[in-house]
């Protein structure tokens, strides 16, 4: 089949959705890859490196999509980039299902096949294919780096002839994958670190990267876990005894990273303006849930907010795409692993296989309809 990647342009995302090593790999499967001018320059891939690995380069985004059986993109097409799109072709993408649902329908009237990379189920056998956990865990690295950057002190503890130098404390407030990896990013920093989580399977987690575990562990705690392995929105109740715990904690604390999400929903509200005003000065919040709503309700996305009382608030809206060569590399395998699900078993033609439970979870639209239960009737 003819694969296009195109150059992504939604709010200057550097990320590309092929890297020479996997170009290398679905061209020796059989495939034909025309990759958009200019592609993988914000990611240090020259078109030159991608030619190498056997693509061919078009000169825009019409031109690569002509003809072409499958798209394979990091962010969601756009209007323009969907009308180049052939009809009965397949779409793979973060399409951001829960916030950009006009997008999804005019998919479906397109008669194109959108598969979406935040519905890849969290079972075994998809787990070189997840693009949320190779994308998050990058995330969790890097709101690290970005807390240290914006505080003004050390995180190691330093025993200097000067004086001592206190060692930063560090609480992490939503321990999936992206927490897991910025709990391990502090602590080889140097920092003291707490995490916090509803989910009862964290707290082993936690206390195995040698960070301390700060949670209310009641009946509705030990229930907070869905089927599908993510948190379940939590009752008034729970959260009111789980603002009054952090209160006191979150006080004490030099860095807060907060990352908590519950799939299709805006995200829970976590660290409070009263919270944030009983912290210290110099303090620094970092909150990567910012685009879905927010674990405070002070962030902004993309920017450095300073209280009154001297707490700096970042919002941080895509994190991977700080470390774009990285973050693409690892999402293009993940396309990679996910090629023979959409490829005919005797031929290189595209031919998702509607019966694997992969596609059924990505599939968003099909045969002119919206297919995915999550979205019907939305
Ligand atoms: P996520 O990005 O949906 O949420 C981040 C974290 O926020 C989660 O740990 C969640 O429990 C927590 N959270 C939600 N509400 C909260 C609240 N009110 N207070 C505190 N924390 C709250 O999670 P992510 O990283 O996508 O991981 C979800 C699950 O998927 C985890 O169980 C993870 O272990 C699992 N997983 C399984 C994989 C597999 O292949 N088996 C691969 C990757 C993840």
């Amino acid at each position: 089949m003819k694969i296009a990647i195109l150059k992504e342009i939604r709010d200057n995302e550097n990320r590309v959705a092929a890297s020479p090593d996997t170009v290398k790999k679905i061209v020796a499967l059989g495939h034909e890859v025309i990759i958009e001018k200019g592609a993988g320059i914000g990611a240090s891939v020259s078109d030159d490196m991608f030619v190498q690995s056997g693509a061919t380069i078009a000169k825009d985004n019409k031109s690569a999509l002509k003809g072409a059986n499958l798209l394979l993109k990091v962010r969601r097409p756009t209007d323009g980039e969907l009308k180049l799109v052939e009809k009965g072709a397949g779409i793979v993408a973060f399409f951001a299902p829960a916030s950009d649902k006009k997008l999804i329908e005019d998919c479906a009237k397109a008669g194109v096949l959108a598969f979406s990379t935040e519905f890849t189920p969290r079972i075994t056998r998809a787990q070189s294919m997840d693009a949320l956990s190779s994308q998050a865990n990058l995330a969790g690295y890097r709101s690290v780096i970005e807390a240290a950057n914006l505080y003004g002190r050390s995180f190691p503890m330093m025993m200097t002839a000067a004086g001592t130098v206190a060692a930063a404390k560090a609480f992490i407030m939503g321990v999936g994958v992206a927490g897991l990896q910025a709990i391990a990013t502090a602590r080889r920093l140097g920092a003291i670190v707490t995490a916090t989580d509803v989910r009862p399977a964290t707290k082993e987690q936690v206390q195995s990267l040698g960070a301390k575990f700060v949670a209310v562990e009641d009946e509705e705690f030990k229930a907070a876990e869905t089927a599908a392995g993510y948190a379940k929105p939590m009752s008034a109740e729970y959260q009111a005894k789980q603002a009054e715990l952090v209160k006191d904690h979150i006080a004490k604390q030099d860095i807060v990273i907060t990352t908590a999400l519950i799939p299709g929903r805006a995200a829970p509200i976590l660290v409070t303006e009263e919270m944030v005003a009983g912290m210290k000065a110099g303090s620094v919040i970092i909150d990567m849930a910012v685009e879905a709503g927010g674990n405070c309700p002070l962030s902004k996305s993309g920017e450095v907010v300073e209280t009154k009382n001297g707490v700096k608030i970042l919002g941080c809206a895509n994190l991977p795409g700080a470390l774009a060569a990285d973050a693409s590399m690892l999402y293009a395998k993940n396309l990679l692993n996910l090629l023979p699900l959409l490829t005919a078993k005797d031929s290189a033609n595209f031919a998702p296989d509607f019966d694997d439970d992969i596609i059924k979870d990505m599939l968003l639209t099909k045969d002119g309809a919206i297919v995915h239960p999550s979205l019907q009737g939305a």
